[in-house]
């Protein structure tokens, strides 16, 4: 059967930035700036970001383009039978992730629906706060809401490659891209919002230490979806004429893009409200919710805010649940739709319990973590690091020649910084991520 591919270079932007923009970048990189130095951690963050993470993503789709299979195929096709382990990590990995990302995906829905329904009208900031700890911590509704998100992603990606995930990014993105600047301009326009500015902008280079450069690395392969098959899948369905640096350049700079402006929305809101930036995911959910009932026509900044969360959480779950899809179909003969219905399915399960554990399932621990932490914690500092490493070395060393064949199409658009590319994806790429996953343990 014929592969489906992308109907346009730009429908493949779209969805691998839809893929890589996502609540890492709304919720996650603001408040890591902040907290980590500011400016100092910009400028570590950016350089680990192109220098690693765009050499990383030129891999990925190129592994994915060349074996025209998802990433267990994928590997064992292009590296040899061993290697299709990494592959299947990684397939395992997009489950994982997925299962719990759906959870936090199916808050912003209960969030736009309590706010559609008038909900929040007259709330004050404690009132935020006793909402979102008793969404979170019921038994039913927040399980509910995991399981309508994970119903959107199954009818957009049962849909398929163009008529399903394209077309749904090339609504979507735009809109997220619009929803994003009116807010920026309302944040930036508050009394005080300088000072969220400096916060976020000006460097303290006194952060800068391990501690600080191994979250800077670690936040920039989460957020590009490095790691866990997204860009290995999506680059199997990539034309052959089209530009892989080129295309994973825009994909790196709409990610980046994204970010500081979530960076320009969230700070100065925070500072020019007197409120804590370091409160982490509680400042989505209940600072900023808070801050927006309090301004003219609050309800519509709310709802404006909970739909970017949406938009950009269902870009990035569609992207991994295609993983897992695309693995089943071709690696077990299944039709598209079957696979679909039955991976959501299975997924939604595997979720039930991380959504749980913070609440009645919230004492049963593992080495000290509920569920919902441990399954983050292992996926983020071991699973995914592995496949980003297992991608550099096969792209480097075991099959560098049908790499090189593929980034620079055949030879016919030589790429300017193939020597730099296969000395990052052969030593400096997997050295730093080791690093990395040893900075985690200690
Ligand atoms: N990049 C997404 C974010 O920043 O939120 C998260 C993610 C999506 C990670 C898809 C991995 C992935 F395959």
């Amino acid at each position: 059967m014929q592969r489906e591919h992308w109907g346009s270079r730009i429908g493949f932007i779209l969805a691998a930035a839809g893929s890589a923009v996502g609540l890492g970048n709304i919720w996650k990189f603001p408040y890591l700036v902040g907290a980590e130095g500011g400016g100092a951690f910009l400028i570590v963050y950016v350089a680990f970001l192109i220098a690693i993470g765009l050499c990383v993503m030129i891999a990925e789709i190129a592994l994915g383009r060349r074996a025209q299979a998802n990433p267990f195929g994928a590997f064992g096709r292009i590296g040899g039978k061993g290697w299709s382990v990494f592959g299947f990590l990684a397939v395992l990995t997009a489950f994982i992730i997925l299962s719990f990302y759906s959870v936090v995906g199916g808050w912003t829905i209960a969030y736009i629906v309590k706010t559609l329904t008038g909900g929040f009208v007259g709330y004050t900031g404690s009132e935020f706060e006793s909402h979102f700890g008793a969404l979170v911590t019921d038994a039913v509704e927040p399980v509910v809401y995991h399981g309508a998100f994970m119903a959107i992603s199954v009818l957009i990606v049962i849909k398929g490659i163009t008529g399903g995930i394209e077309k749904a990014s090339k609504i979507m993105m735009p809109l997220l891209f619009v929803l994003l600047a009116l807010l920026v301009v309302r944040s930036l326009t508050l009394p005080g919002a300088m000072a969220g500015v400096e916060y976020f902008l000006v460097p303290d280079w006194s952060h800068l230490n391990a501690d600080m450069v191994s979250a800077a690395l670690g936040q920039a392969f989460f957020t590009l979806s490095l790691g866990m098959g997204a860009l290995i899948t999506y680059g199997s369905y990539l034309g052959k004429k089209e530009s892989i640096p080129n295309a994973a350049m825009w994909v790196v700079g709409l990610d980046l893009l994204v970010a500081v402006l979530a960076g320009f929305l969230i700070l100065p809101a925070v500072f020019a409200f007197g409120m804590d930036p370091a409160a982490g995911p509680g400042l989505t959910f209940i600072t900023l919710p808070a801050i927006f009932a309090e301004l003219p026509f609050g309800l519509v900044i709310q709802l404006s805010f909970f739909l970017l969360l949406f938009v950009a959480a269902i870009t990035s779950a569609i992207s991994l649940l295609q993983v897992v899809v695309a693995f089943v179909c071709e690696e077990f003969n299944v039709a598209r739709k079957p696979a679909t219905i039955w991976v959501g399915l299975a997924i939604f399960l595997f979720g039930v319990p991380s959504s749980l554990a913070l609440g009645v399932w919230g004492d049963i621990t593992f080495f000290g973590m509920n569920i919902f932490d441990l399954l983050g914690y292992i996926t983020d500092n071991y699973f995914l690091p592995l496949g980003a490493i297992a991608t550099c070395l096969v792209a480097g060393w075991v099959s560098y020649d049908s790499f090189t064949d593929e980034v620079t199409n055949g030879g016919e658009r030589p790429f300017a910084y193939l020597t730099a590319w296969k000395w990052m994806c052969r030593v400096v790429a997997p050295i730093a991520i080791i690093w990395v996953m040893i900075h985690a343990l200690l």
